[in-house]
């Protein structure tokens, strides 16, 4: 198991009393000897992938220029030599490494964790100053770039471009990283990151739903679950003189059948597994090209292990797993395995596995959701 990153002599229980959500803070030499994970051609052919989610960003005379990816070639040959950045999301879903790396996060729940972004960008190049709705640590690769930061309320945003660059920035505070120290930086911190030379930065980011989408989202959830017996009926209708107004009866009668609606802790449970589990829109798991025979396959699983895929999300509550969407309850047996592979998105070789916790494991190897390892 990965080592838990370097928090500048903090335990992590410390970082999260006094800095998560609350305050910036620098960590000189957060992962010694770090390099990187790739090179700036590797993230250019990423970016030009069809699975993953790029963007190029350009300044030129005080103007910024968005494009979404995928990019291709011709993206990068008409490029200016300096201030421009290039972003790519997801990038663990494509390296085993990149998954690495966000295990040595692991101090944070994986529900909170989103994913890894990796940007490159020469001399001067940068976003702009801005701020996130979301926590991140920044942490820096190749090269050196220059943080500033300010807790300033003033969030007005330059009207007419494409990013969300703050209209003012007050800079308060600013540090060079180099490479291996790291950024942390709450919700809605005011940043701007500007590269001092080629420089490549890794964004740990991690996700917390807008009340809206968690309302809209259950919602959606609940209509699925919702049975009720019954039909709207008036036996004691009144006379009305204007027969186009909804009557207070009618609408007391409706307010009554709406309380029918009901849901307990377990639905929350399964919402919140199936919601913060789901893979992203453009994700799609494929069946093995050629799948193994239930016996082949545990045995292989005893013998060398299995991981998740890369872009595998799993969770758990009680005795329920989720799966990239969907909800699995498990025995006590199966649990003592299963937890184990979704904390640290694998399991090495197993001592005994029961027949329940091996059906599961082949349904999802069967669903493309893990991978033997070799
Ligand atoms: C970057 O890597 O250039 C931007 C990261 C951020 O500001 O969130
Ligand atoms: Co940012």
């Amino acid at each position: 198991m990965m080592e838990t990153i370097s928090l500048g002599g903090l335990t992590p229980k410390v970082f999260l009393r006094d800095y998560w959500h609350k305050q910036p803070l620098l960590i000189r030499n957060a992962l010694p000897g770090f390099k990187g994970l790739l090179s700036r051609d590797e993230l250019i052919s990423l970016a030009c992938c069809e699975d993953a989610q790029s963007r190029l960003v350009v300044q030129k005379n005080g103007q910024w220029r968005l494009k979404h990816g995928p990019l291709n070639d011709q993206d990068f040959t008409r490029l200016p030599k300096k201030q421009w950045t290039l972003l790519v999301q997801d990038v663990n879903h494509f390296l085993p490494s990149a998954r690495e790396l966000l295990s040595r996060f692991r101090f944070i729940p994986h529900a909170r964790l989103d994913d890894l972004m990796v940007s490159y960008a020469p001399k001067g190049g940068g976003i702009g100053p801005h701020f996130d709705s979301y926590d991140v640590f920044l942490l820096q690769g190749q090269g050196s770039r220059r943080w500033q930061v300010s807790a300033q309320l003033d969030d007005a945003f330059v009207e007419n471009a494409p990013l969300r660059i703050l209209k003012n920035f007050y800079l308060e505070q600013e540090w060079v990283l180099e490479t291996g120290d790291m950024l942390y930086l709450p919700p809605k911190y005011a940043h701007n990151g500007i590269a001092e030379d080629d420089c490549m930065t890794y964004s740990i980011g991690f996700r917390a739903p807008s009340y809206e989408e968690l309302l809209t989202q259950f919602l959606v959830f609940l209509q699925d679950r919702i049975s009720a017996e019954g039909r709207y009926s008036d036996p004691d209708l009144q006379l009305q003189s204007h027969p186009s107004i909804l009557s207070a009866a009618m609408l007391s009668q409706v307010q009554m059948i709406l309380r029918k609606i009901k849901w307990n802790r377990n639905d929350i449970e399964d919402f919140l597994g199936i919601y913060l589990s789901e893979p992203k829109s453009h994700v799609f798991f494929e069946q093995p090209a050629e799948p193994m025979r239930l016996r082949d396959f545990i045995q292989l699983v005893c013998k060398n292990g299995i991981e998740l895929d890369l872009r595998s999300r799993m969770l758990c509550v009680r005795n329920k797993f989720f799966l990239n969407g969907e909800v699995f309850s498990g025995s006590v047996e199966a649990y003592r395995i299963l937890i184990k592979l979704a904390d640290n998105y694998e399991l090495t070789a197993i001592k005994n596995m029961d027949d329940e916790t091996g059906g599961i494991l082949y349904q999802w190897y069967m669903n493309g959701y893990i991978n033997l390892k070799n």
